[in-house]
């Protein structure tokens, strides 16, 4: 049996992904799980500043709960020419429980007169790393960079995938499949640089 490691998510697809990068690596034996092992968990109110001060917070919180190792993160959209809005306000850029479309739509008429050059933004995904047992906190960042569409187009992902555009691959988030997504998007890049850094740090 590997040492369990806790994802502070219910979220399957989070889980799974994790799972491809931090599952079955070499003289590492992790046992990757999910919040639903736990029902019952009080909430961790994300009021945090910044991606890494949420991250942090989320995952030192269910690292003393569970008293396990225990891996979090926080993402969302950073607009350059918006001084990184909507950023930690990404889920909830036009509202308590609004909807993808409608925070698409407020930061189209944010933008509605800013030139294609000026339209520059980042997926950014924090991921933060607690072990309970030696109080050793791993913290990384992996971003994806594109431009705001004038409109949205594209049926796959979520959130901004629609109105965020990929110059590399002419397309936006949402019209790329979910594979390619898997290999380029802020959070495969956060997982890459998490998985050398637990190579590095948990060998034996
Ligand atoms: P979370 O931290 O993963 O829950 O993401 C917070 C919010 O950021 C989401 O509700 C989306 O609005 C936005 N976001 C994060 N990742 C993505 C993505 O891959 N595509 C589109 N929107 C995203």
């Amino acid at each position: 049996m590997g040492r369990k490691l806790l994802v502070a998510s219910a979220n399957q697809g989070k889980i799974r992904e994790i799972k491809n990068y931090l599952e079955n690596l070499n003289n590492i034996n992790l046992e990757i799980i999910g919040l639903d092992e736990f029902p019952g968990l009080p909430e961790v109110e994300e009021d945090g500043d910044s991606f890494r001060a949420n991250a942090l917070k989320k995952a030192r919180a269910r690292a003393e709960q569970t008293g396990l190792l225990t891996l979090a993160d926080d993402s969302g959209l950073s607009v350059d020419y918006l001084g990184g809005e909507p950023g930690i306000y990404s889920a909830r850029y036009a509202g308590e429980g609004a909807t993808d479309e409608e925070n698409n739509q407020k930061l189209l008429e944010k933008l509605k007169d800013v030139p294609e050059e000026k339209r520059k933004a980042s997926f950014i995904c924090v991921m933060a790393l607690v072990d309970p047992d030696s109080g050793e906190e791993i913290v990384v960042e992996g971003r994806c960079d594109g431009i705001i569409q004038l409109s949205p187009k594209g049926e796959n992902g979520f959130g901004y995938d629609p109105i965020f555009y990929l110059p590399e691959f002419r397309k936006t988030m949402a019209e790329i499949p979910l594979e390619l997504k898997n290999q380029i998007s802020h959070r495969a890049a956060a997982l890459q640089k998490m998985k050398n850094e637990v190579i590095r740090r948990y060998s034996r």
